[in-house]
């Protein structure tokens, strides 16, 4: 796979690196915060796990898994067993690293998987990285079996023009996203808004700063750490300024469940 194909986002790559040894020095209990990266944390978690009926054994596809903090929630809070996708290779070694959770290393838009085999999948914070997100919502269509779901965390631009067009993000508008997933033969089946759903208890967020302040003081002076910094202000800018917002949708495949 070329560099071409994926998005070059530094967070997936040497951070994911940083973030290995972050919860390596800070402690164990630190890694779900850690490595949930665009999932909106345990709310959205919870409410895709809700909407998806997650349960004991229930097979979870992980469409851009990242370093694996949401299956490795899924599998701790709901028991379901997460098959994890993500092409970028040193978020795959983190996922293994963190959780002993053995990513595929694949795109979105070529899921290395046969015709209807998914009852269940989730993509968070993936389709505004994906440059073709038709042909990934039609790969999450071609997988699902009839009555199969797929949980999207996408983030939408609410404004033509943005502050800062970052580099590697693609946000849809709302009617684009609906076209989208109609076009794959996809039906919305549940949708809220991540602005509606409570935030992330302290303690999570004490985590997560942790990690960032750990990895600032080893790495801040790096050109790398600077460029992921400045990627995370700049989309952080978009999501407070309401310029970006986040949207759940569960969109699902018609037919029965086998
Ligand atoms: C914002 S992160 C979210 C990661 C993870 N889903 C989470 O919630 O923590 C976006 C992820 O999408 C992955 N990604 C980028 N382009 C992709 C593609 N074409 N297909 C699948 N995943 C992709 C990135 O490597 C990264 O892991």
């Amino acid at each position: 796979m070329s560099d071409e194909d994926v998005s070059s986002e530094p967070e997936f790559g040497t951070m994911a690196a940083w973030t290995v040894d972050a919860v390596g020095a800070l402690g164990d209990d630190h890694a779900l915060a850690a490595a949930c990266r665009g999932s909106g944390g345990p709310a959205a978690l919870g409410w895709f796990a809700e909407h998806l009926q997650l349960g004991a054994g229930v097979r979870l596809l992980d469409v851009g898994a990242g370093m694996g903090g949401p299956a490795a929630w899924a599998r701790a809070t709901a028991g379901a067993v997460p098959v994890l996708v993500e092409p970028m290779e040193a978020a795959c070694r983190a996922a293994t690293d963190l959780f002993a959770l053995a990513p595929i290393v694949a795109t979105a838009e070529h899921l290395p998987l046969g015709d209807a085999t998914v009852g269940r999948a989730w993509s968070l914070g993936v389709l505004c990285t994906t440059s073709d997100q038709r042909a990934a919502l039609g790969e999450v269509a071609r997988v699902l079996e009839p009555g199969g779901a797929c949980g999207l965390l996408v983030y939408v631009r609410t404004v033509a023009d943005l502050d800062t067009e970052p580099e590697v993000n693609h946000f849809p508008v709302e009617d684009e996203l609906r076209a989208l997933v109609d076009v794959a033969g996809l039906a919305v089946t549940g949708e809220a808004s991540l602005s509606d759903l409570p935030d992330p208890p302290a303690s999570w967020r004490a985590q997560e700063e942790a990690v960032d302040d750990w990895i600032e003081q080893a790495h801040g002076h790096t050109d790398a750490w600077q460029d992921a910094h400045d990627d995370e202000a700049a989309v952080g800018h978009l999501l407070q300024t309401g310029q970006v917002v986040g949207r759940l949708l569960v969109v699902a495949r018609e037919g029965a469940r086998r």
